[in-house]
């Protein structure tokens, strides 16, 4: 629990980051840096309006001229989907560039960071993903996320940047409507359903994915801001996974619904068959275990977006 503190979160008009300033704007001073890419004031809304949060629609890479001594920055703020940096590969330099003006502020000010990252950096490997796994070249991406963990190390150690990265496997939630196409699958079905339409899926439906609720990311980055001293690296996923096909068996069971998905056999370049966390360090370091079944996380998401024809 981290109450009485000034915190900076970018990206915190996102889907995971406002989820975070539910958590984290009751009891600290919070200050939002999102440049509306893919975030929206609505998600962050209700802080906005009781004057507990407060928002500078900037790019990351202002970060030193927003007048702020944060204790804790969770840097969230980066473009958040592989397609994005494939239709514009300058993505990546930028998010580096972001992520440099963030580090040094960081260091000047002794602040401690929480890094977001992601399991597409084990791309090419074989799960369960450890996080001492060799990463392969495989995408944009992927290259712009390990560059700034590497980035990040760098600082801990040239520095004295104490920043914590957390590798979020699939995650999905309330939220994420302004996310559109990029937001999670089971978002995304749950949306078609809502539409009277069927949910679309590449392939035969046997891949498969861990599917994290963002509950339990909420927690895992509040733990990694307890870690203090040199740069280290946490999995938050849950372990388990779960083919497409059993995804939407439990939407349909959910929903009470009759759901016959079109299968369209055409993937994308390097399509990821198979993820799944090992979160034996999360566990042991960090504390960390996901909370939510696929199930009640879904029961929620259904409950959310309930009439919602995205
Ligand atoms: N959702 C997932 O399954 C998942 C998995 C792995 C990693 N991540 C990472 O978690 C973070 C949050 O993702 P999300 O799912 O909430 O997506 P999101 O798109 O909702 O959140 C990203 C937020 O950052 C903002 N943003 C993007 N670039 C920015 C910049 N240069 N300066 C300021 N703001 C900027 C966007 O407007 C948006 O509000 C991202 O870094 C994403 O890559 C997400």
């Amino acid at each position: 629990m981290i109450s009485g503190k000034k915190i900076v979160i970018t990206g915190g008009a996102g889907f995971i980051g406002s989820n975070l300033v539910d958590s984290l704007a009751g009891s600290n001073e919070v200050t939002v840096i999102d440049n509306m890419h893919t975030g929206s004031k609505n998600n962050i809304k209700k802080h906005l309006e009781s004057g507990r949060v407060t928002l500078i629609d900037k790019d990351v890479k202002d970060i030193g001229n927003i007048g702020v001594d944060p204790d804790y920055i969770f840097h969230l703020g980066m473009y958040s989907s592989s397609p994005m940096y494939k239709d514009d590969n300058y993505k990546v330099s930028g998010i580096v560039d972001g992520a440099i003006s963030l580090f040094k502020f960081a260091s000047k000010k002794g602040s401690k960071v929480i890094l977001a990252s992601s399991s597409s950096v084990y791309n090419g490997n074989e799960p369960p993903y450890k996080e001492e796994m060799q990463l392969k070249v495989t995408d944009f991406y992927t290259e712009a996320r390990i560059y700034v963990e590497r980035l990040a190390e760098l600082y801990s150690r040239m520095e004295g940047l104490s920043v914590t990265a957390i590798r979020f496997f699939s995650v999905y939630g309330p939220h994420e409507e302004s996310k559109k196409q990029y937001a999670n699958l089971i978002t995304q079905f749950i949306w078609a359903i809502n539409r009277g339409e069927a949910p679309v899926i590449y392939g035969d439906g046997r891949q498969t994915r861990d599917f994290v609720y963002v509950g339990d990311i909420v927690s895992a980055l509040e733990k990694a801001a307890g870690i203090k001293g040199e740069y280290d690296v946490f999995n938050a996923g849950t372990g388990k996974s779960y083919t497409l096909n059993e995804m939407v068996s439990i939407l349909g069971r959910e929903m009470d619904v009759e759901i016959k998905p079109e299968y369209v056999d055409k993937k994308a370049k390097n399509y990821v068959e198979h993820t799944r966390a090992d979160i034996s360090k999360a566990e042991r370091v960090l504390g960390f275990k996901a909370e939510y079944t696929l199930e009640k996380g879904i029961r929620n998401c259904i409950e959310y977006y309930k009439g919602m024809k995205i």
